[in-house]
């Protein structure tokens, strides 16, 4: 019994499909999440490239970190930084570095502004904005300038120390590299302010390169310039602190010194203001704050002036303090601003972090929910299958429990079967043993009579076949119950054959049957079971002699393949043989092959296949039609092949094969008359007794109405449908008796192919069979026969049958004969047969063919009477029939004698004549047909009694 498991439901293999989908889900989701805050930093940026001019000095430190604090605030612009040292070339270059990283934006400050025109026009040409930023280019190709108005410096720088030397003195103008646009402006700002005091004068103009040591060192190697000068304005802070150096060393007298930028960084710019080494500063921011604003404006597609101008104004004593004071303040807030922007940056990592945290948390928790979601459910699943399991299994408990109950009675109903089959089987072998010894015993009396004896080999021999199919039955029985136990034992094989052939030698010797045992071996030891092997050979040799005609041939052939560790039998014999179809059924039960002549129950061949399997054989069938059938049998020789349970000696005993001879062999014995073969010539036996055609395969019953029907027939017998066919034409029988099973041409086709020929139209046909359905009645009756009666049937209803056909056949010829006005019938045919044995006619579905013959035949014989040499052949060939049909059919139809009937015309003929015609004798005979005239007086007085001149003479009297 199996109980089935929850585990094997297949519903639970959903749950673990949920959750895989789900963790999928939740996995694709979070990593979008994650891959959301990450993308916000990893998107594209907004890139800025920034050119630097000259090499990192404090002023352009100070730019550079204008540039980052602000960029702080734009996380979405990156910038790439490049510096170079006041070298055009360089910068050149650098620019065209910084295209091919596909910048958003070009912040430049060109070091000189001619050189520096065409690559930056370039830029802005190519649709890439340009912030220019403090140096200028020559050009007006850029999108914005940031930066203060260095004309006004100059200017404002010219006004602060005409004021301090009280509008009159002389100045030394130290200015940037002559190329920068700072420089330019400055200087032309400063002319045009000194312009407006004509006691001061820009006495000498040196070029301090914006370097502090440029400025140092030009004044140095010229002590004079300072000697002849009152003031000194410098481009910016520091080459002013370089001429303030050069004063210092050369111990000259102190002079003012104005620079420009007015940098809040240490030593330089406002400290050097506060510390008194500059007189004054022109403030120059940077810058670099408004750059990164205006480059974050571009990027969101702003517009931008094209001039960002900063702020400027002069420091000196009097404000520095001030600026000292803002601009450490400035610088204060600008550190807090700073570090909580640090902060602000540590805030949003933290943020960033914890939201992914977040993010993963709220993930698993949804993951938790759904899983204990799906748990619960496959545990609410889980029970309710569990429940229908439950009682599932307790059906199955139930279910296997009526099994075996039902398979202990149907044991129990199996054994009874067996006990059953084997005590009728017991049943039917007491009675016919009871039949059969007194039988035997009644046919040692020599001096029986022979009806009596054919009878009593009948029932000998019925018995048997009795006997053989019970044991057979028994047998299947007990194969079909697993009851047959092999028991093997080592015996002489080539005696064991030559017993079981020695058998078959008395039928062979009468039926003329070349019968023989063939093998090399003079004796050969193997394992085998005598009792099972002596069924299954003695049951293939009985079917070779059942289907073997006299004079035919059946081989035993014993073969020995020791190769293949195998013995070999061969049952051949050339017989019927069978059809491919026919081969593939012929070992199942109840098979019968459509060719059997003989009587067969369909049960040996079944038997004998199961008796070789049991027994760890083989066996194969090769038969061609008409030719022949070979069975070969192939046995294991090793006796191995056996288990120990199998191999156990027994001695089979020779009483018990002579009964097995008697039982397979008596059946096959032809009788000592054969009956069943008596052809009576018609041409040269024309008795008065009707002839009858018997076609049935069954020999006994063919016997059987033989025996009954010949005393009022001449019984002739086919077994074969074909020939029975054959055979009605060439006898034209009076009745044909058919069966409708029958080897070579079925009975309902020989019925209905007789009833559409000519010749044979006319017979009677009764169908006389074991098929009792209606259908194959109506069949029967729709093939034009005249009777059907189903086997079995009673004697006295077939010869009833037979009778009433004859009354029947008496009043349609009175009646037939009539129709026509066939003068020459003679009178003799009114008289009606006295027994059944008279020759019949038919009430023939077709009248009118035999009707036609008739009118055929008369007239054939009318107009052929003058003809000498007119016979029944000619008539035969011109009816195109043969001598015995014709004169079956005319005897059957107009009940008298061919030869007769052309006499009979002729003497009628003659009659006329001799009454209406006034011709010689001698002429009458001679158109009449016959030869001379004393034969026509012979013939024509032995028919009317008088010769032929007495006749005229008598009816010219009764003219
Ligand atoms: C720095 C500097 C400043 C000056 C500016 C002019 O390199 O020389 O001192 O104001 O450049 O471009």
């Amino acid at each position: 019994m199996r109980i089935i498991s929850a585990k094997m439901h297949p519903k639970r293999s959903l749950f673990p499909k949920y959750i895989l989908t789900v963790i999928i889900l939740l996995w694709v989701v979070t990593g979008r999440l994650c891959g959301g805050c990450n993308s916000r930093t990893e998107q594209k940026k907004f890139i800025i490239g920034f050119s630097q001019s000259g090499e990192a000095d404090e002023w352009r430190k100070s730019m550079w970190e204008d540039m980052k604090r602000e960029l702080s605030f734009h996380p979405e612009m990156k910038i790439l930084y490049r510096e170079t040292n006041d070298n055009s070339e360089k910068q050149i270059s650098q620019v065209k570095e910084l295209l091919t990283h596909h910048i958003d934006v070009l912040i430049i400050s060109a070091s000189e502004a001619a050189p520096l025109t065409p690559i930056v026009e370039k830029v802005y040409d190519s649709g890439i904005p340009v912030i220019v930023i403090d140096r200028k280019i020559a050009s007006e190709k850029f999108t914005n300038h940031v930066g203060a108005d260095n004309l006004q410096i100059g200017e404002m720088a010219g006004d602060y120390l005409a004021r301090i030397l009280k509008g009159k003195g002389r100045i030394l103008e130290i200015t940037g590299k002559p190329t920068s646009s700072p420089a330019i402006e400055r200087s032309l700002g400063f002319a045009n302010s000194i312009k407006h005091f004509p006691h001061i004068k820009i006495s000498k103009t040196i070029n301090g390169e914006w370097l502090e040591s440029n400025a140092n060192r030009i004044l140095m190697q010229n002590p004079g310039i300072l000697d002849s000068v009152d003031a000194v304005f410098a481009h910016n802070d520091v080459m002013g602190l370089g001429a303030y150096q050069a004063l210092l060393e050369l111990k000259k007298k102190k002079l003012p010194i104005v620079g420009v930028d007015a940098l809040p960084a240490p030593a330089i710019g406002l400290k050097s203001i506060q510390t008194g080494k500059l007189v004054a500063s022109i403030l120059y921011p940077t810058g670099g704050k408004e750059a990164i604003r205006n480059a974050a404006l571009l990027e969101k597609h702003k517009m931008l002036p094209k001039q960002t101008t900063l702020q400027t104004m002069v420091v000196d004593s009097t404000n520095v303090l001030t600026m000292l004071m803002q601009t450490s303040k400035i610088a204060a807030q600008q550190q807090d601003i700073e570090r909580q922007a640090e902060m602000l940056t540590a805030q949003k990592k933290i943020y960033h972090s914890q939201q992914t945290f977040i993010y993963l948390l709220v993930s698993l928790l949804l993951l938790f929910l759904i899983v204990s979601l799906l748990l619960f459910y496959s545990r609410k699943l889980n029970r309710r299958i569990n429940q229908e399991l439950v009682l599932k299994n307790k059906d199955i408990s139930r279910q296997s429990e009526q099994l075996v109950v039902m398979s202990k009675k149907a044991e129990e109903a199996s054994e009874a079967k067996l006990n059953f089959f084997t005590k009728i089987s017991h049943e039917f072998r007491t009675p016919l043993t009871l039949i059969l010894s007194p039988t035997e015993d009644l046919l040692t009396n020599g001096k029986l009579p022979p009806e009596i004896k054919t009878g009593l080999n009948f029932i000998k021999k019925n018995a048997f076949r009795l006997l053989r199919l019970v044991n057979q039955l028994m047998d299947l029985r007990q194969v079909e119950f697993g009851k047959i136990r092999l028991h093997v034992s080592e015996q002489d094989v080539v005696a064991f054959c030559n017993e079981i052939i020695l058998s078959f030698s008395a039928i062979a010797q009468k039926r003329n049957i070349d019968c023989r045992f063939i093998t090399q071996h003079r004796s050969y030891l193997m394992w085998f079971d005598a009792d099972i092997l002596e069924k299954i050979l003695f049951n293939l040799l009985s079917n070779a002699f059942k289907f073997t005609l006299d004079g035919g041939s059946i081989l035993l052939e014993l073969t020995v393949d020791s190769m293949q560790q195998e013995l070999k039998f061969s049952v051949k014999d050339t017989g019927i043989g069978m059809t491919k179809q026919e081969q593939e059924k012929i070992f199942d039960l109840f098979f019968r092959a459509n060719n059997e002549v003989v009587n067969s129950s369909g049960v040996g061949l079944n038997l004998t296949k199961e008796l070789v399997e049991i027994h760890h054989g083989r066996i194969l069938l090769n038969s061609q039609k008409n030719v022949g059938s070979d069975f070969s049998l192939t046995f294991p020789l090793n006796k191995n092949a056996y288990t120990n349970e199998e191999r156990a000696d027994h001695i089979i005993l020779r009483d018990e094969l002579k009964n097995l001879e008697n039982i397979y062999t008596t059946e096959l014995m032809p009788d000592a008359k054969n009956e069943a073969n008596i052809l009576v010539d018609i041409n040269k036996n024309l008795t008065d007794k009707a002839t009858m055609l018997i076609i049935e395969d069954n020999k006994d019953l063919q016997k059987l109405l033989q025996s009954q029907l010949q005393s009022d027939f001449e019984v002739v017998v086919e077994g074969n449908g074909r020939d029975g066919f054959n055979k009605a034409f060439d006898i034209i029988p009076d009745l044909i008796l058919c069966d409708i099973m029958l080897p070579g041409m079925d009975g309902l086709l020989i019925c209905r192919q007789l009833k559409k020929d000519i010749r044979t139209t006319h017979i009677p046909i009764i169908l006389l069979t074991g098929k009792a359905s209606e259908v194959q009645h109506l069949d029967g009756l729709k093939s034009y026969a005249n009777a059907y009666i189903a086997k079995p049937f009673s004697m006295t209803v077939l010869k009833q049958t037979i009778e009433t056909m004859m009354y029947n056949y008496k009043r349609v010829k009175e009646h037939y004969t009539s129709i026509g006005n066939y003068s020459y019938v003679p009178q003799e045919i009114e008289n009606p047969p006295k027994n059944i044995g008279t020759p019949l006619t038919n009430k023939a579905p077709k009248k009118k063919s035999d009707r036609r013959f008739t009118s055929e035949f008369i007239s054939i014989v009318e107009h052929s009477l003058h003809d000498e040499a007119f016979s029944v052949e000619s008539i035969c060939q011109q009816m195109n029939i043969s001598k015995v049909q014709l004169y079956r059919k005319v005897k059957s139809l107009l009940n008298v004698n061919v030869n007769e009937y052309i006499v009979n015309a002729r003497i009628q003929k003659a009659k006329y004549y001799l009454e209406n015609e006034d011709l010689p004798i001698g002429d009458i005979a001679f158109k009449t047909g016959f030869t001379s005239a004393a034969y026509f007086s012979t013939v024509f007085k032995s028919k009317t009694g008088s010769t032929p001149k007495e006749y005229k003479r008598l009816s010219q009297g009764r003219g």
